[in-house]
């Protein structure tokens, strides 16, 4: 089965086709994802922070990407697989981001890259699009610079700021990025950044108005505890419904009332017979 081709998207932005995006880090998440109809899985390196247990996501490696990249494009047959890349695997040189993002794709199988930046990384973006990768935008709130932005805040406040950010969007649009996520910004700004871009918008903390939506699915389930962002709606209980469905095995087990005879396994009648004869009727 083919996967779904990034111009689609394109064509979806067109069609005013919201376009629903999730991140994933292991195989069951991304079938799970994929068959609930999610054209666009983001192997985000939010994984070093809700995945394991970094309190930043600089430390995650270009290994640890391809690691869960891999166990996400097993997962899936259709959609689109975009690979987060690390913290200065691609900022040294545009060449050395070309062998980091073909390593991502060949030894992966992911459709597409995603990186950080506007201006400063458009001759990136475009030796990755001429070489013929699928490069995905990310300006806004950028989480691998948040040591020099002081924290996850909001960016884009002021006029100056705004635009800015709408000429760092329409720097990776021109170097040939398929789309661009838009990360905690005002709702305002990024309407207006949509409406400029051919290519599709990406949100995340950034209001109604973008092409599509994306969120980190650990956050969206509630299985990440530590802090629940303010973009991040939370879908489902799974962190508390894993602890109450410990508590009952710790329990039973304690209990004995685990396993049963359902989850234990019997032997053939002549079995006992057999065995005493061989242990000498030792129990
Ligand atoms: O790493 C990630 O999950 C991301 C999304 C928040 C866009 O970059």
């Amino acid at each position: 089965m083919a996967r779904i081709s990034i111009n689609e998207l394109k064509a979806m932005k067109e069609r005013g086709e919201k376009i629903p995006m999730l991140t994933a880090y292991d195989y069951p998440t991304a079938r799970l994802v994929e068959q609930a109809g999610v054209p666009m899985i983001l192997v985000g390196d939010s994984l070093g922070m809700v995945v394991l247990g970094y309190d930043s996501t600089v430390p995650v490696t270009l290994n640890d990407i391809i690691h869960h990249t891999k166990a996400v494009v097993r997962g899936t047959q259709r959609a689109i697989i975009v690979a987060d890349m690390p913290f200065l695997t691609y900022q040294i040189s545009p060449e050395e981001a070309l062998r980091n993002a073909a390593r991502l794709l060949q030894e992966t199988g992911c459709t597409a890259v995603k990186l950080e930046g506007g201006s400063e990384v458009a001759s990136t973006v475009q030796r990755l699009t001429q070489a013929g990768i699928p490069v995905m935008g990310h300006v806004g709130l950028t989480p691998q610079a948040v040591n020099q932005l002081g924290g996850y805040k909001l960016q884009a406040k002021t006029p100056a700021a705004a635009v800015k950010l709408m000429n760092d969007a329409k720097a990776l649009e021109d170097a040939g990025a398929f789309a661009v996520v838009l990360e905690t910004i005002p709702a305002r700004v990024a309407q207006r950044v949509s409406s400029q871009l051919t290519v599709p918008t990406i949100g995340i903390g950034a209001g109604p108005f973008c092409d599509g939506q994306v969120q980190v699915i650990n956050d969206f389930l509630g299985l990440f505890e530590d802090f629940v962002p303010r973009h991040a709606k939370q879908y489902a209980q799974v962190g508390q419904t894993i602890r109450e469905s410990v508590q009952s095995y710790v329990a039973e087990v304690q209990s004995g009332a685990f396993p049963t005879a359902k989850h234990s396994f019997g032997m053939s009648k002549e079995a006992p017979q057999e065995l005493a004869a061989v242990y000498g009727g030792a129990r």
